[in-house]
């Protein structure tokens, strides 16, 4: 039920079918239309704005209420870069999804929208694990401060510039530079310069990826002017409680910093990426759609999650009684990153190395239910065995050349193609600028 032609033409309809669309409002600015309409079903109503450029749907935000027929009242919950590329799925709808056990259907129909959306090329970044020493202490972490049978570890410049060009003689389009958290001037600065050295040495063509942790929006620009463009800080948990069920309750381990944080990024220009550990003690299937739903209101644009997998040297340990078994955070790992897929049609979800850590074929499986990105490892060996987060960390005796030939393999075994030498950015970042 549409009333008023720009809403079809918006094709709001095909966002989700079982809204009835009011028009409310129109109106013009320059060569944009901004279209408001109130959507109304029997449980909600939002305010939909379409940006139309030259009569096309640019960009389609929803904020609203939900569930509610009587206002706005609640802050906005509903964003949708654009119909298009974006499917509504209820919070209720997820949870269907999560507990069904038709698996294949829901994978198959990913990859659908995944072939369609972002084609069947996978994306290599090389993963340099360039320090294991942290400032923090959460739970479930190996690299955890607290953690004194580790050996603590910072690669040398020469290190991680061999690396990175290996990355880039080897046509890897993008690296990623993770590290456990260090919030002090001289860390910062040693990123910035190194960043700096990496662009010279790779004639500008290896695209950065930084996972360093919450850090100052200062850092975060200056990391950004040197030649940093995205950035991952998975939230870990959106819910409050069990973040702190999870993380020390300090200064240090806090809710509303992370997301500040991922703010500040998104608001400085990095593609953002975010994400979540699936089968976390205490964490329910409704704390699981309730991240889905999180990811997609930050609007994110690349997710990596993967399953939590227990570590002898954290204090999460002795909950592992209480844990499901592997192979179900693995199932509903691969669930989660499908579920995405098809809410979030455009962007970049990795094959999470801890899949491989549960099942020896996780990063491809992970492929077919809609993951386009794998993060080969270019850590030298010598320090691999000391970044485990979790227990049974893949390629840690491996070198990189060995990754590389084995992940290639692997791809292609399962009928995808590598990006090499492109960047291969998020498409929905792309979109949204
Ligand atoms: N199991 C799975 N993932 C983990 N991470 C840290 N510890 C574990 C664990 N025990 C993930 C966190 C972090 C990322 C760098 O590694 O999600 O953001
Ligand atoms: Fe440090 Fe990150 Fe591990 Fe937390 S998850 S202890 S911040 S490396
Ligand atoms: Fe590292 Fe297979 S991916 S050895």
């Amino acid at each position: 039920m549409v009333s008023g032609p720009e809403c079809s033409k918006a094709r709001l309809t095909k966002c989700d079918g079982r809204f009835a669309y009011s028009h409310s409002k129109t109106y013009n600015n320059n060569q944009k239309t901004k279209y408001t309409n109130r959507i109304l079903d029997n449980k909600s109503v939002f305010n939909i704005s379409i940006w139309k450029v030259g009569g096309v749907a640019q960009l389609v935000r929803a904020h609203g209420s939900y569930p509610c027929c009587r206002g706005f009242k609640s802050p906005p919950r509903y964003h949708f870069s654009s119909s298009k590329f974006m499917t509504h799925l209820s919070k209720q709808e997820i949870v269907k999804l999560l507990t069904s056990k038709d698996n294949d259907t829901l994978y198959k129909r990913a990859y659908e929208i995944k072939k369609q959306n972002v084609g069947t090329k996978v994306y290599f970044r090389g993963l340099i694990e360039f320090s294991n020493i942290c400032s923090k202490n959460c739970f479930y972490c190996g690299l955890r401060r607290d953690n004194k049978k580790l050996n603590r570890y910072e690669i040398s410049d020469e290190e991680v510039l061999g690396a990175a060009k290996l990355a880039w003689e080897s046509k890897y389009g993008s690296i990623v530079l993770q590290s456990g958290e260090i919030c002090r001037p001289k860390f910062s600065s040693r990123i910035m310069e190194l960043l700096k050295k990496i662009k010279s040495a790779t004639n500008n063509e290896l695209g950065i990826t930084l996972s360093c942790g919450e850090q100052s929006e200062e850092t975060y620009r200056q990391w950004f002017a040197a030649g940093a463009h995205r950035y991952l800080l998975r939230i870990e948990t959106s819910n409050k409680e069990l973040y702190y069920k999870i993380h020390p309750k300090d200064k240090e381990h806090s809710f509303e910093s992370r997301i500040d944080a991922l703010k500040s990024l998104k608001k400085l220009g990095f593609q953002v990426g975010s994400g979540i550990m699936v089968g976390l003690p205490f964490q329910t299937i409704e704390n699981i759609a309730d991240d889905l739903v999180f990811l997609r209101d930050i609007d994110c644009d690349m997710v990596g999650l993967g399953p939590y997998v227990e570590h002898s040297n954290t204090p999460l340990y002795k909950e592992r009684a209480n844990l499901m078994p592997k192979q179900e955070r693995f199932d509903l790992a691969l669930k989660c990153i499908a579920i995405l897929r098809i809410m979030m049609k455009d962007i970049n979800i990795a094959a999470a190395t801890a899949l491989q850590a549960i099942d020896e074929e996780g990063r491809e499986k992970a492929l077919l239910a809609g993951a386009n990105i794998i993060m080969p490892n270019l850590t030298p060996t010598k320090y691999r065995s000391d970044y485990l987060l979790y227990e049974d960390k893949p390629c840690i005796n491996e070198g990189a050349l060995q990754c590389k030939g084995c992940l290639e393999n692997r791809v292609k075994k399962y009928g995808e193609t590598i990006g090499y030498g492109e960047w291969g950015d998020s498409k929905h970042f792309l979109k949204r600028k």
